[in-house]
């Protein structure tokens, strides 16, 4: 049940958004050996949810926007000096560098779909199969190895991410994983 002081911070499509691309970014780094057909599946579900947070991100509700989270570098290294000295304040949406993160996923994960479907599409597979370059020689590892350097990248971020997450919340007495689940926070 909703206490009264809770406030109503990551509407459903945002929850939803998020914990999708979560299992799909899983699918896609356990199956890219041996499964690729699963694993261009687990992509193509990344390139639609990526779509669609660009979009929700200046159509969304008042948290999901970027207008709400994207904010200077100054701002952002103002809040990191805030943070090692325990004193960063707390946001309700997006703190100023979970939001600089937020951006940073967005694009590491934009490369690396797009440079997956290249790829793909230079061995002859996917819908950018007979666009530019099927059966050629050179494309396909040159855009595999791209690909990879950043599904690695965006790894790293995640790790990252999944730091910032359990400092913010430790910082601030609040479970924000929780809040990614349930929608709310006290307000
Ligand atoms: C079990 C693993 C994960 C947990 C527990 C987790 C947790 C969270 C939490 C709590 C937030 C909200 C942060 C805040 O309060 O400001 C968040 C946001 C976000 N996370 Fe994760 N995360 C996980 C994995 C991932 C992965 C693997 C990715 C990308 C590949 C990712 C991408 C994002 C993005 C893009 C947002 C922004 C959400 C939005 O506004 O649309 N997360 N995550």
């Amino acid at each position: 049940m909703k206490h009264r002081n809770e406030i109503k911070v990551w509407d459903p499509l945002v929850r939803l958004f998020h914990w999708t691309l979560v299992g799909a970014f899983t699918v896609a780094w356990l199956t890219e050996d041996d499964w690729m057909a699963l694993h261009a599946y687990a992509g193509y579900v990344i390139g639609f949810l990526l779509l669609f947070r660009l979009i929700w991100g200046l159509l969304g509700t008042r948290y999901a926007r970027f207008s709400d989270f994207v904010r200077p570098p100054s701002r952002v290294a103002g809040y990191l000096f805030d943070l090692v000295r325990l004193r960063a304040e707390r946001t309700i949406g997006h703190n100023p560098a979970g939001g600089a993160m937020i951006v940073a996923l967005l694009i590491t994960l934009l490369i690396t779909t797009f440079t997956g479907l290249l790829a793909y599409g230079a061995t002859g597979a996917g819908p950018l199969a007979d666009l530019l370059f099927s059966n050629s020689e050179y494309g396909s590892e040159l855009f595999e190895e791209v690909h990879e350097f950043f599904a690695n990248f965006t790894l790293s971020l995640v790790v990252l991410h999944l730091l910032g997450v359990a400092f913010g919340s430790l910082l601030h007495g609040e479970n924000l994983v929780q809040a990614m689940i349930t929608g709310t926070k006290r307000a």
